[in-house]
């Protein structure tokens, strides 16, 4: 739950907002952002990561107002696709404060990278890092580059989002040579310069020794390339990963304990063979936006399925948060917009959308009086449920609204039919 979450008059209040008012005066389903909650973390990231740089993804949820809160905030972004991009750049975020990742990135992206002066761009593939050099050749820039590292780490998450393995599609493998052999094309290509190395392991990580060993092993790919080439590259870039825990039970690493490790294994790598530390950034996106964000549905029906259990169908499901259906994903929810005392039941919560793949929540207890019209809010909605929404049914998308202080507003409009016929012929 966001940190500043807690129960007024008996509903759940965020922000110091009462979920009731928040479902009357914007409707359901509902993302919430808690803004203090937001900027806390981000601020707590940069306390620990004082002498480096810390990134928020955008993938995780972008839109005009976060992206303002990170820049407000003092963080850079990771951007991935030129959409991504152009929100950034509509609310006049700094360009060289943007990192552009992608395994794909097309020509058109490339071009707006270079055109508009992002910070970095980390490539992941040779083709990439020729046709980059042609580019900024015909630009007349020298963009600086970091390379995408596939470090070998087998990282304990849902395949689906483990990066560091050799069989992915992301980065050039340390181990057969490929990263290497990046280095060696860049260096050689003038128009293209190259600064740092780059590794993300995966997502919703939650054992820290796999960021450790990608640590090691990038510094001392950095070692390898002051021997190969007398070239100091002067910046790591770690990546994001970091878990939250979602339900009660898991565990989430702590922030200052892996700046103050990861910073420890580079200065000592690089210490014994005499270069200097090199900057280090992280690129966090759900442990800043994960636990800002609660989803708040209204029940609709309540069907006991005799002796098995009670199915709590909300007005949204699948095309507000796919990520049950998509990697299992658990989530803590509560009945909101009241207490209540009744002998929980056992209880699926489920969406609207026509599969029975669509579950919000697999299994959980609810209290045994549940009625249509109770509200019910999902804990730790802020990160991939909106930016991975979609229409499946022609659901028009939630709105998203930031609370504050008591206050609340909204920062990305709810969808209408219109919205969802727009662009039909
Ligand atoms: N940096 C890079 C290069 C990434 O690819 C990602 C996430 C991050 C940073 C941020 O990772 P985070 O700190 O948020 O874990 N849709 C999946 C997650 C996909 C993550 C993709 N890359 C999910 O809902 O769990």
């Amino acid at each position: 739950w966001p940190r500043t979450s807690g129960r007024i008059d008996g509903a759940v209040a965020i922000g110091g907002v009462d979920v009731r008012e928040l479902a009357k005066d914007h409707g359901t389903p509902l993302y919430v952002v808690d803004e203090e909650d937001f900027r806390s973390r981000c601020r707590d990231y940069r306390s620990a990561f004082h002498d480096g740089e810390v990134h928020y993804a955008g993938k995780a949820f972008l839109c005009r107002e976060i992206a303002r809160w990170v820049d407000q905030e003092g963080l850079g972004l990771d951007v991935c696709s030129a959409g991504e991009l152009a929100v950034a750049l509509s609310v006049g975020f700094p360009p060289e404060r943007i990192t552009m990742h992608g395994n794909n990135k097309s020509v058109a992206e490339l071009e707006k990278a270079v055109e508009v002066g992002v910070g970095h761009i980390v490539v992941d593939s040779f083709e990439e890092i020729a046709r980059l050099g042609r580019l900024a050749e015909r630009y007349g820039a020298r963009p600086k580059v970091m390379i995408r590292v596939t470090v070998g780490v087998e990282a304990h998450t849902h395949e689906f989002i483990a990066t560091a393995h050799d069989d992915q599609k992301f980065g050039l493998s340390l181990n057969s040579g490929a990263a290497a052999e990046a280095v060696r094309r860049i260096l050689a290509l003038p128009s293209l310069e190259l600064v740092g190395l780059h590794s993300h392991i995966g997502s919703q990580i939650t054992d820290t020794a796999g960021f450790e060993v990608a640590a090691r092993r990038l510094a001392g790919l950095l070692v390898e390339i002051k021997d190969e080439h007398g070239v100091i590259l002067p910046e790591l870039d770690l990546g994001g990963g970091y878990g939250i825990p979602y339900v009660a039970g898991d565990e989430a690493p702590d922030i200052k304990v892996i700046a103050d490790s990861l910073h420890e294994i580079v200065t000592k790598v690089c210490g014994a063979a005499g270069l200097p530390v090199p900057r280090l950034t992280v690129e966090p996106g759900r442990s800043i936006a994960g636990l800002a964000g609660v989803t708040v549905y209204e029940v609709g029906t309540v069907k006991d399925v005799e002796g098995l259990r009670t199915y709590v169908s909300v007005d949204g499901g699948m095309s507000d948060n796919i990520r049950t259906a998509l990697y299992g994903a658990q989530y803590t929810a509560a009945l909101a917009s009241r207490e209540s005392r009744a002998e929980p039941m056992l209880s699926r919560l489920v969406g609207k959308h026509c599969e029975s793949g669509d579950m919000v929540i697999r299994d959980l207890w609810l209290p045994g009086d549940l009625t249509p019209g109770d509200l019910i809010a999902v804990a730790g909605t802020g990160a991939y449920c909106r930016s991975l929404a979609n229409n499946y049914n022609y659901l028009p998308k939630p709105a998203v609204v930031a609370v504050s202080a008591g206050r609340s507003r909204v920062i990305v409009r709810r969808e209408t039919e219109d919205d969802l016929l727009r662009g039909q012929l």
